[in-house]
């Protein structure tokens, strides 16, 4: 028997469909398979319309009150541990000397998990909107 008579009687039938359309359902197979861990990659979902529009009304009641530096001072005294003052560089951000509104708008995102940060989550989950306005006016004070 000749040596290449097994493979030949092995060889499969040609097709120009079948191989392009095996291709395309591996393809599909590929992608639904790949793409909840895409997605995982990519971080959490885009916040919902209701999660923008609570943490914009917390944000105005926040901006409306009195911050109070005193009360912020000794609120932060926790911060500080972690957020030195001016570019300690590292992966934390400088908070001395910010505007107000953007600590405020920082502190309630992270409170309502719209900036994914666990840390910052943990610190902010429990603060009330009068001490979120206390420690963005004694921030602020702050030189940078
Ligand atoms: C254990 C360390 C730690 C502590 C304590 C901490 N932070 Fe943070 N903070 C971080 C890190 C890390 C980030 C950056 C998170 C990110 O990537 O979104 C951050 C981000 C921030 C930001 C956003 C800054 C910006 O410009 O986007 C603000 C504002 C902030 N923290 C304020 C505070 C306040 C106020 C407190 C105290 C109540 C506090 N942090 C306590 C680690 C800490």
């Amino acid at each position: 028997m000749p040596k290449n008579a097994g493979i030949v009687s092995r060889r499969p039938t040609p097709s120009p469909i079948l191989g392009p359309l095996l291709g395309l359902m591996l393809g599909a197979v590929a992608l639904s398979m790949g793409s909840p861990v895409l997605a995982s990659e990519a971080g959490p979902p885009p916040p919902s319309a209701e999660d923008l529009l609570r943490a914009e009304h917390l944000e105005t009641e926040i901006l409306s009150l009195d911050g109070d530096p005193a009360f912020g001072e000794y609120l932060g005294g926790e911060c500080v541990t972690c957020h030195q003052s001016s570019g300690a560089g590292g992966t934390i951000p400088p908070i001395a000397g910010l505007p107000v509104d953007h600590t405020v708008r920082a502190l309630v995102e992270y409170k309502l998990g719209l900036r994914a940060n666990e840390v910052m989550r943990l610190m902010t989950a429990r603060l009330e909107a009068d001490e979120i306005a206390a420690l963005a006016a004694y921030f602020a004070e702050l030189s940078p």
